[in-house]
């Protein structure tokens, strides 16, 4: 079986769950960890698994300005890095027209500050409601990861990242049809 992991990221935290999420699907299933711009009708046809995360920007998903003030300050900034594919395609543009099989199992993330999601948003809402509106089958909830507030990660969510897919692992696999015979 294989899944797919897409990922936006402006300085490498969501890239980093996307990774650690990968580690926790690959007992079970093949898995190519994609920046969205990477993220081609191929790779997603192929896949029986669609992951999509990205970082939370002004309570929702990032937008153009939101991207370009995000990369503006991490170039200027001493601490935060931009991760090397920050300045292509955003999760917004990249799921308005994709093309995915009716049914197709998926799952949705983000990174967000480590407040209450009331002031903080979700990124992971609004991609699970275009999910559904692409008629996949959310597997699991939507699922935040926390950052700091110098935009680092939290010391916890790289394993939870890891947990959390390898649950969603579990979670699809025992959903799918077991070959006739
Ligand atoms: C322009 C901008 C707007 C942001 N707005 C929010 C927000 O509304 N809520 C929130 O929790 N975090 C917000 N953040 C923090 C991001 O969620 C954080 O930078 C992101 O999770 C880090 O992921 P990344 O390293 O993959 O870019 C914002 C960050 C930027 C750069």
């Amino acid at each position: 079986m294989r899944a797919i992991v897409v990922y936006e990221s402006i300085y490498g935290n969501t890239h980093t769950v996307a990774d650690h999420i990968a580690a926790g699907l690959r007992p079970t299933f093949d898995v190519t960890v994609v920046p969205v711009g990477e993220a081609t009708r191929e790779l997603v046809s192929e896949a029986d698994l669609l992951v999509v995360g990205g970082p939370t920007h002004a309570h929702g998903m990032t937008r153009r300005g939101t991207r370009k003030s995000g990369v503006d300050a991490g170039l200027k900034s001493d601490d935060l890095s931009v991760d090397p594919d920050a300045e292509g395609l955003g999760l917004r543009d990249w799921l308005r027209p994709i093309e995915v099989r009716a049914g197709m199992a998926a799952a949705a993330f983000d990174t967000r500050f480590d407040m209450l999601s009331a002031f903080t948003g979700r990124a992971s809402r609004g991609i699970a409601r275009r999910l559904r509106h692409h008629h996949c089958h959310l597997a699991m909830p939507p699922e935040s990861f926390l950052v700091d507030k110098k935009q680092h990660l939290l010391a916890s969510e790289a394993a939870r990242a890891t947990e959390w897919g390898a649950t969603l692992a579990a979670v699809v696999s025992a959903e799918m049809p077991t070959p006739a015979g």
